[in-house]
């Protein structure tokens, strides 16, 4: 056979197998990066930062308040809170497991939580906090120099120091001992037996596998699944507003007739990225309705019918998967019952 027809051979035989994306894999350790290891004292001092009102501009917010420990680190709305007066425009993501994405946000445009940290301070829609005043405000604080001190050698208090001890807690904040983890452990009797199945769909013709695997269920691409328009981004000018900033701010060109979210786009500017969106983790998914990134499905059982019916209008990525009514549930309830991690416990700081 000529070469050119093995290769073909090779090809056709080999795409089906070597295309499958991952597998599950159970929770390992975190990554931690070596310019910023984890101490106690700079988890203390971070969490102390993640809820402390002096981050925003008009002291009303801290990081809680739009991810909130009570609502799976998410704020449970569809489109996330805002600044006074503002609107945001999209959905908050549940900080839970965020130690492993490799892209932030739900168009990748931070790639470590140290550099993620100071944008919602600086966002005119999120805190509207100038960093250069913020850093002297917490400066006047004896208690923060005192920590600052123990935890970086000195009292010199820093943006960069400030989103370090931010990420540091970011980092402890781990959905653990799911029973996904202890199945894939060995621990086969742990799912009941609708997750089982619902286990199966979803390693096998749900295909949802094919992006979300490995230990946080991401496959750490974006994807263009065409998810609908919240219909509150045509009715609210003050969100035309935020999306034109947004797009302004990160060069796009025609960001004042921009109509819609550009998704991956607005970073990359490539077109294939038109309305890509990061593959999110399905960890802890049960806490953290609603989905997508612009909040549009309330409840997981809309989402697997997205899935189902082969994604949204147009997408090339997704197709119709043919679930039974019986099947979808499995789906969900392994979502539900599989995925759900020990509930993170910690003290709330006292803000000095
Ligand atoms: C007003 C609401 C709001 C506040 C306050 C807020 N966030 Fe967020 N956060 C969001 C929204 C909305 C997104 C997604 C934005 C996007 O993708 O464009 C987000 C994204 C993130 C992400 C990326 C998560 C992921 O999975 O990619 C991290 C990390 C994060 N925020 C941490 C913080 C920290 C730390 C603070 C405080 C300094 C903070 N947030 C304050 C709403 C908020
Ligand atoms: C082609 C890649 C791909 C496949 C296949 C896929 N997903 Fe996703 N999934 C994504 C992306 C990308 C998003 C985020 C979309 C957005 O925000 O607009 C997402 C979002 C989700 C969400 C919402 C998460 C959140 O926090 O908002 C759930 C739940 C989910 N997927 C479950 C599934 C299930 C169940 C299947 C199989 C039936 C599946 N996915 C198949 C890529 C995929």
């Amino acid at each position: 056979m000529p070469i050119k027809h093995c290769l073909l051979f090779f090809i056709i035989l080999c795409l089906p197998i070597c295309g499958f994306a991952g597998r599950l894999e159970p929770l390992k350790d975190v990554p931690v990066p070596d310019q910023n290891p984890q101490t106690p004292a700079k988890i203390e001092l971070g969490k102390k930062l993640f809820f402390d009102r002096r981050l925003s501009g008009d002291g009303t917010m801290n990081c809680g308040t739009c991810h909130d420990p009570q609502q799976g680190f998410s704020d449970g709305l569809d489109i996330s809170l805002n600044y006074p007066t503002t609107r945001n425009w999209r959905n908050s993501p549940t900080l839970v497991n965020v130690a492993f994405q490799r892209h932030l946000f739900h168009d990748g445009r931070a790639s470590s939580l140290e550099e993620q940290a100071l944008f919602p301070m600086m966002s005119a829609f999120e805190m509207n906090q100038n960093l250069d005043f913020m850093e002297e405000e917490i400066r006047t604080v004896p208690e923060y120099v005192a920590e600052f001190t123990q935890v970086f050698g000195d009292g010199d208090v820093t943006r960069e120091r400030i989103s370090m001890a931010i990420a540091a807690f970011e980092r402890t904040l781990i959905s653990r001992d799911a029973p996904l983890d202890r199945f894939l452990s060995g621990d086969t009797k742990v799912l009941s037996s609708k997750a089982l199945k619902g286990y199966k769909l979803f390693t096998g013709k749900g295909k949802c596998i094919e992006c979300h695997y490995g230990v946080n269920l991401v496959d750490d691409r974006f994807h263009v699944l065409n998810v609908p328009e919240n219909p509150e981004h045509l009715k609210d000018p003050r969100i035309a507003a935020t999306r034109r900033f947004v797009a302004k701010i990160n060069h796009f060109e025609g960001y004042r007739t921009l109509a819609e979210d550009p998704g991956r786009y607005l970073i990359s500017k490539d077109q294939k990225d038109w309305k890509a969106f990061r593959t999110p983790t399905l960890r802890d998914i049960a806490k953290t309705a609603p989905y997508m990134h612009n909040g549009i499905y309330a409840t997981l059982d809309e989402v697997v019918e997205f899935f189902n019916a082969g994604g949204g209008k147009g997408t090339t990525v997704l197709n119709p998967l043919h679930l039974t009514s019986t099947e979808k549930e499995e789906l969900r309830i392994f979502l539900e019952e599989g995925l759900t991690g020990a509930p993170i416990i910690f003290v709330y700081p006292k803000i000095p």
